[in-house]
């Protein structure tokens, strides 16, 4: 097992769901929290929760950061202040979808925010982060990949691409990491209840609440705490994927509703 005492975890989209539910699950491990996303008010009441709740010697890091910008990514990640600058462990969970739309109906500034925040910051997340890891000759990075990277669903075609192409850069990057001791995970979630599908549809809270409706979704503690397992095991184990899906979910397309 790999103890956290002092690891440095770096969670992108700590200020909601899963980011967060992954920050309160390392909170009491006596790792050291960066937390990121773009929210600031909402990282800071988070923090604010976590020292309540384990102890004002719980050390965290607040950025605020848009992961699609990568010069900002750039100066954060090589401004950090030198006692947080060693990343163990990066969580890549940043991510959005937007719309549920038939492609060929689909809208242009839709598809830009997933491609740009799914893909785009997740590989500027690890170009920056990735090369410490390796030359200090330990690392793990965690992306948050979906179910919708393994199959897709009617209306999901450019978030299930943006999750297929999460999978393969977890892929591609777990075989350029080879001959290094950096491991590559990819978690993947099928539905989860968090603020993902308030955002899918800007905000419209009735249509968001009737895809949990009659069925009993995933918790972000649920996916935190898969992650935490993976960061855990001995540095020999390298888990490369997981699909973890509610009892009441088969696939992408077949959910089991009892109303
Ligand atoms: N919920 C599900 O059913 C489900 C299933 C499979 C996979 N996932 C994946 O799980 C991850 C987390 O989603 P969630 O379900 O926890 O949704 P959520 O509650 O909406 O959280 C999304 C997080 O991503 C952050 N974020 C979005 N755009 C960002 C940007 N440009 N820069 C920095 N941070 C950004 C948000 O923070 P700010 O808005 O404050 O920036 C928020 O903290 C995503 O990658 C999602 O695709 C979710």
């Amino acid at each position: 097992m790999v103890f956290l005492q002092n690891q440095i975890v770096m969670i992108t989209g700590a200020s909601s769901g899963i980011g967060a539910a992954c920050a309160s699950a390392f909170a009491d491990t006596g790792s050291k929290l960066i937390l990121a996303a773009r929210r600031y008010q909402r990282l800071q009441q988070l923090a604010d929760e976590l020292k309540n709740k384990y102890g004002g010697s719980l050390q965290i890091h607040l950025l605020q950061l848009d992961v699609r910008d990568s010069l900002a990514v750039e100066s954060a990640i090589n401004n950090l202040p030198s006692p947080w600058s060693d990343i163990d462990i990066l969580i890549n969970n940043a991510g959005l979808s937007r719309g549920l739309d038939k492609l060929h109906e689909g809208d242009f500034q839709d598809w830009e925010e997933m491609i740009d925040t799914n893909i785009k910051g997740l590989l500027y997340l690890t170009r920056y982060v990735v090369p410490g890891m390796v030359t200090r000759e330990r690392g793990h990075v965690v992306n948050i990949g979906s179910i919708a990277g393994h199959q897709t669903y009617p209306g999901g075609n450019v978030y299930c691409g943006t999750k297929a192409a999460v999978r393969a850069i977890s892929e591609g990057l777990k075989q350029d990491l080879l001959g290094t001791a950096v491991r590559v995970t990819s978690v993947d979630p099928g539905m989860v209840e968090t603020e993902f599908s308030d955002v899918r549809f800007h905000g419209d809270e009735e249509r968001a609440k009737k895809v949990y409706q009659g069925l009993t979704p995933l918790t972000p503690e649920d996916i935190a705490d898969v992650v935490f397992f993976c960061v855990t095991r001995p540095s020999r184990v390298n888990i490369s994927e997981i699909l973890i899906v509610p009892t009441d979910q088969a696939s992408a397309t077949l959910v089991h509703r009892r109303s």
